[in-house]
């Protein structure tokens, strides 16, 4: 049994080698078979970054959400990915804000991150996990000074996102870059895919190359997004996924 193998979690070795969890009550998996680093690089890291190299204004200061952080996956592949990205140099600061209900997660942050597929991220930085008022802030120290690394805050949040995101939206400024929305499916937590949420994204969403990404495809995520005011392309299939969605401004 691991720390997370409980009565409310079953973790699971996915096809990639990484781990991930089964929510026992809901019966929904935490990843894609393919596996939860795949997925993330895949589905949310890579066109994250294909998004932001469409910027036709300079990315200084490049602000993240990753709401229902889950074991930290999506944050995690960004920054790693940025490190081999021709993006590497051209923002300062990246600040991350997270969500995520579930604080009995926190400990396995640091297992997630001492797999092999973030050893370029663990070579490159020291991480450090400190627990807070609001929840936990992973602290990135560059090992090398003279990188051309950016600092990066990265805030989890433990709340429920329905009641943080109102409050976040009243304190983004100027806008936020890129929005990982990663929930359990909309048919078990349909109120966590409604047009409301997605209207709360669009009010911050930059307009020139701010990108949304989640992983679903269904038919009332497309319909909750169109009434926000806000378009979508699909992404290309990931093991048993079909694809997934680049939401944005028209
Ligand atoms: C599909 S998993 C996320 C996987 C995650 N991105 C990762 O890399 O591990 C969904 C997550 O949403 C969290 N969650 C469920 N309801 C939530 C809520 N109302 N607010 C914030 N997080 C929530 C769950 O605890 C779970 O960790």
């Amino acid at each position: 049994m691991t720390p997370a193998s409980d009565a409310t979690h079953l973790r699971k070795t996915l096809k990639d080698g990484s781990f991930s969890l089964v929510d026992v009550e809901l019966n929904e998996t935490y990843h894609n078979w393919a596996g939860a680093f795949t997925e993330a690089i895949g589905h949310y890291a890579q066109p994250a970054l294909a998004r932001l190299e469409t910027s036709t204004s300079p990315l200084e200061h490049l602000r993240l959400w990753d709401v229902c952080f889950g074991l930290g996956y999506n944050s995690f592949a960004f920054i790693q990915a940025v490190l081999a990205s021709p993006l590497l140099g051209a923002f300062k600061s990246l600040e991350i804000q997270a969500v995520e209900i579930d604080g009995s997660l926190a400990p396995l942050w640091q297992e997630v991150l001492a797999q092999a597929h973030f050893t370029n991220l663990t070579q490159a930085f020291h991480i450090e996990q400190v627990k807070t008022t609001f929840g936990y802030v992973l602290s990135f120290q560059a090992k090398e000074a003279t990188s051309p690394l950016p600092q990066i805050t990265m805030h989890i949040h433990i709340a429920d996102a329905l009641a943080i995101l109102p409050q976040w939206v009243t304190e983004a400024k100027p806008s936020v870059d890129i929005i990982f929305h990663d929930a359990f499916s909309p048919s078990k937590v349909p109120h966590l895919w409604s047009s409301d949420v997605f209207t709360l994204y669009a009010s911050v969403l930059d307009s020139n190359h701010g990108g949304i990404l989640t992983y679903s495809l269904a038919r009332s995520v497309k319909t909750a997004v169109e009434a926000s005011g806000l378009t979508w392309r699909k992404l290309p299939p990931l093991g048993w996924k079909k694809g997934a969605m680049l939401i944005f401004h028209r």
